[in-house]
């Protein structure tokens, strides 16, 4: 090849897009997802797929279906075909150290996706993308607060997936916030799994036991679509939700803005669908200048209510991959 053919085929390689360097190979990752159980989840996959088309990284994704063992033996799978890294969404947070432990003496990089493991499994991963999950449920709380002033008032909780990160820090965040206010208490608190339909049916039973929901000033939901199915459950009641009964989650997927628009929700803690994307460059620089990232890239968590516009927001979010 002369070397003006060379220079051209560089040229338009460039301008084809193509960043990565004429060296780089092309890697491999395998990513152990949960499932589908929230709006939010199903971003996350899709983003993750639309984030490895735009480094070219060939990214095979393993759908467990909310159970630790199918990601155990997804993780195994991964290390046989020799990846280039795993990535792994841990369902819950204990029982990762064996599985964990063969991926390292394989000299394969594990990258946390969105939930956190238990601290005695830290050596076992090369970083965590992840939100501050405590501060989530604090953020969550202290709006309540500021919310329902000095009037006494009634929570109830719809927790997350039983011995996920997220559902125990989600639930720790609250409760200190909310311990600093006699005025308000939390008088129910079950998990929903963080599924719509578990949160409806855990709400018409909240519902029941207390009052009709005459009792009920707020609900705290530890994601939105469980919050989206205590929404229902409200309105079948005979329930104004976002009136009557004052609403708090976590995630902001465009449902929950639709219902802020329409008054029947108050407010949602952002949770980015975009875990990967920092996750790929961290390991782009690992696998190519050796550069060790921090042990935790935290994303943003910031309150929307219904002074943010959430019909915009609604119309800009709705279609990408929720
Ligand atoms: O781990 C993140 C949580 O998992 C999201 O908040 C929830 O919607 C999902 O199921």
């Amino acid at each position: 090849m002369t070397r003006k053919t060379l220079t051209t085929l560089l040229a338009a390689t460039a301008l084809a897009g193509f960043a990565f360097s004429a060296s780089a190979a092309q890697l491999t990752i395998g990513f152990s997802q949960i499932g589908s159980e929230s709006g939010w989840r199903a971003a996350e996959t899709s983003v993750s797929k639309s984030e490895a088309k735009k480094r070219n990284i060939n990214l095979k994704i393993a759908d467990a279906q909310q159970k630790q063992e199918n990601q155990i033996k997804a993780i195994r799978s991964f290390v046989a075909q020799k990846v280039d890294a795993i990535f792994l969404a841990p369902v819950v947070s204990t029982g990762w150290d064996a599985v964990l432990k063969e991926a390292k003496e394989a000299k394969i990089p594990v990258v946390l996706l969105d939930r956190d493991i238990d601290p005695s499994g830290k050596d076992l991963y090369l970083t965590a993308v992840t939100s501050d999950s405590v501060h989530e449920g604090e953020v969550a709380g202290d709006w309540l607060a500021r919310t329902v002033g000095s009037k006494a008032c009634n929570i109830v909780e719809l927790q997350g997936t039983v011995g996920a990160s997220v559902a125990a820090n989600r639930k720790k965040g609250f409760d200190t916030a909310v311990a600093k206010h006699a005025n308000l208490k939390v008088v129910r608190s079950q998990t929903g799994d963080f599924t719509r339909a578990k949160g409806k049916e855990v709400m018409e039973s909240f519902i029941k036991a207390e009052g009709g929901g005459k009792n009920i000033c707020a609900v705290y939901a530890h994601n939105d679509d469980m919050m989206v199915g205590a929404i229902q459950a409200m309105k079948e009641a005979g329930l104004k939700p976002g009136k009557d009964i004052l609403t708090v989650s976590i995630d902001a997927v465009p449902d929950i803005f639709k219902a802020i628009a329409a008054g029947e929700a108050n407010a949602t803690v952002e949770l980015t669908p975009d875990m990967a994307g920092p996750a790929f460059d961290a390991i782009i620089a690992y696998k190519e200048k050796g550069t060790v990232p921090k042990k935790w890239i935290q994303t943003e968590s910031k309150l929307y209510t219904a002074a943010d516009n959430p019909q915009k927001i609604y119309d800009s979010k709705k279609g990408l991959g929720y």
